[in-house]
């Protein structure tokens, strides 16, 4: 966590140099939390002008922000309760809304905020950061096995009721994780490598493996992992 941090950090002061903001899609789950702990403690909250820092999310739960499942809510306790990021620079994923209404929402919003190359194309300008996690049946964000958004090649936010989780989802699709300029996968714990393995050096079948259909077209991909859940690879970069 403490090299993602110092990671992250990095690329904010670089895309603050260069374009005077620093625009990020926060993952969910539980593996980022301490993570952002981290960045909203002293050592790391410092480097931040926070008010040049733009947080979108990567994915959300159907449920209102307050609820204990809501990636926004894991967000506002572990980091933006502790910085002092302007409220217009928070682009929440509206749960509490019908699904397909929010998700459309974001899109707009996100269209709006990075231009888009036609009405099919992707962003103009990618995010500077798209944090991921990686599910234990090779999710990542809420590009679940077997569904619609994982392989969707043109719209930027889907919308989707995931059985496995039995809840509704909204998503990023590749579309927008594709066009950022570095997308880091956070993964954390044993109980991932043999995931890990499967998405890193086994076969491509990204309708199973949603993970792998995350590749960057102009932009880095980068791997942060822990020892435990790096210890079935073969070749450890
Ligand atoms: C979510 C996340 C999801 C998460 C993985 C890993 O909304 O849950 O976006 O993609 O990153 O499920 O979750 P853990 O970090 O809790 O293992």
């Amino acid at each position: 966590m403490q090299a993602a941090a110092e990671k992250i950090v990095r690329l904010g002061a670089e895309a603050i140099e260069e374009n005077e903001i620093f625009t990020v899609a926060l993952s969910g789950g539980s593996t980022p939390r301490p993570l952002y702990v981290l960045l909203a403690t002293g050592m790391f909250a410092k480097p931040f002008d926070w008010s040049r820092v733009h947080l979108f999310w990567g994915d959300e739960r159907c449920v209102p922000p307050g609820d204990p499942r809501s990636n926004y809510r894991m967000v506002r306790e572990a980091l933006l309760d502790a910085v002092p990021i302007p409220p217009p620079n928070i682009h929440r994923i509206r749960g509490e809304e019908d699904p397909k209404v929010a998700a459309a929402a974001y899109e707009r919003e996100l269209r709006a905020f990075f231009g888009s190359n036609g009405a099919d194309g992707p962003p103009r300008m990618g995010f500077d950061l798209v944090l991921l996690g990686l599910g234990d049946n090779g999710h990542t964000a809420s590009l679940f096995p077997e569904l619609p958004a994982a392989t969707e090649q043109v719209r930027w936010v889907m919308a989707q009721f995931v059985e496995v989780v039995s809840m509704w989802r909204i998503t990023l699709t590749p579309v927008v994780i594709n066009a950022a300029k570095n997308v880091a996968f956070v993964v954390s714990g044993s109980e991932k490598a043999q995931r890990l393995r499967d998405v890193l050096e086994g076969p491509f079948q990204p309708e199973l493996l949603p993970a792998q259909m995350i590749k960057p077209a102009h932009g880095r991909l980068l791997w942060l992992v822990d020892d435990a859940a790096a210890g079935r690879l073969k070749r450890v970069r």
